[in-house]
């Protein structure tokens, strides 16, 4: 089986750490999320993966090389400065895809514990033309939402204002197609696939749901990428590598990835991921945060809360607060403090 996975989109939200890498190669826990994805994609039998993509993001793809696992790996990228939308990218790829069997389209940018047997088997049930995967939230309006009866999709509506919801049930941003749907979508422009398509599919009568239970989660915000991580350390439990705390303290859980040295006396921790190569200073403290690789934390800092992009250096007592998100390459002086949510542009002195 194919999967398309739609990943060039321009994650907007995510800046300043987004000026540097596409959502999909957000690290979560120490593994980029198309990392995750391309393992998930190769248990549920899919051994090609399309990544639908822009030039740029195709050229930060390769250049971090994130591995396989065991999938053939080709790119369809969209045109020079013509984005072709969530619909546009699966219509250029058709010949990709080819029109024997359903295919997987996925949007790129999210973390889900899918069961992509389970939502073939609804497909070939129901002779669906798509087989939407569901999850059940509390506020969906920044969300496609659904009206379902039994497992047939009667409405689908993307982002509705808030209040006129027609469930809790939204489009967890995976579905398996079959090859009728390259009907219904125009070419060579950009397409909304939630709003010029599904509807079509809704009122043809061959949308069909299948809810997933397991995790799901969008990073689409940073408190949101924050909180991602955390939550997926908290399930990896007991499956990731302690540290060994020499001169200074751990309060788990943490994730250190190959390379990382911290100096005595500094307490990492709870919920400190360290990426590759990092080095962290005496008397510092690290704590819900996540730090990218090949950052310098000098001795004395405290980071609480923040997320800090790669090649980062943060000076001595320098006090990272709640919120704040630092560009990849930026330098933070010695005895700086930034305030709350304070964010700061890639290659930034901030003195
Ligand atoms: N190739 C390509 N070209 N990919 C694109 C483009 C484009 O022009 N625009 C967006 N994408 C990719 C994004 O990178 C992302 O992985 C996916 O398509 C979805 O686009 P978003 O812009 O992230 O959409 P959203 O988050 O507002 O809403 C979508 O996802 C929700 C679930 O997270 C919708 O599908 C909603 O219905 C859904 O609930
Ligand atoms: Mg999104």
């Amino acid at each position: 089986m194919k999967a398309l996975i739609l990943a060039g989109g321009f994650a907007t939200r995510l800046r300043p750490l987004s000026c540097a890498r596409p959502k999909t190669l957000f690290p979560i826990v120490n593994k980029p999320l198309l990392q995750w994805i391309f393992e998930r994609l190769a248990r549920g039998g899919v051994n090609e993966a399309i990544l639908a993509v822009n030039a740029l993001t195709q050229f930060y793809i390769r250049q971090q090389k994130p591995p396989k696992c065991g999938l053939k790996v080709r790119f369809s990228i969209d045109p020079p400065r013509k984005p072709l939308g969530t619909g546009g990218p699966v219509k250029k790829a058709e010949k990709l895809l080819g029109c024997k069997e359903p295919f997987i389209v996925l949007n790129g940018d999210i973390f889900a514990d899918i069961d992509y047997k389970k939502l073939l088997d609804t497909h070939k049930r129901n002779n669906a033309m798509v087989t939407m995967a569901l999850c059940s939230i509390k506020d969906p309006c920044s969300f496609g939402v659904v009206e379902l009866n039994g497992e047939a999709i009667k409405r689908f509506v993307e982002k509705p204002p808030k209040g006129q919801e027609p469930s809790n049930l939204i489009n967890a941003g995976a579905y398996v197609l079959s090859p009728e749907i390259f009907k219904y979508i125009p070419e060579n422009r950009a397409v909304s696939i939630e709003r010029e398509v599904f509807p079509k599919i809704v009122e043809a009568k061959r949308m069909v749901g299948c809810c997933i239970d397991g995790l799901w989660m969008d990073i689409g915000k940073p408190h949101e990428y924050l909180e991602a991580n955390k939550i997926i350390l908290d399930s990896l439990g007991s499956t990731i590598e302690k540290p060994k705390p020499n001169g200074f303290k751990v309060n788990y859980p943490v994730a250190f990835d190959h390379g990382v040295s911290i100096g005595e006396k500094s307490i990492i921790g709870p919920y400190a991921i360290i990426g590759k190569n990092v080095k962290v200073g005496r008397n510092v403290s690290i704590s819900d945060s996540v730090i990218f690789s090949n950052v310098e934390i000098a001795d004395g800092a405290s980071i609480e809360g923040a997320v800090v992009g790669e090649g980062v250096y943060v000076g001595k007592h320098a006090k990272l607060e709640k919120g704040c998100i630092v560009g990849d390459q930026s330098k933070i002086k010695d005895n700086v403090d930034l305030h709350e949510n304070s964010a700061v542009c890639p290659a930034k002195e901030i003195s």
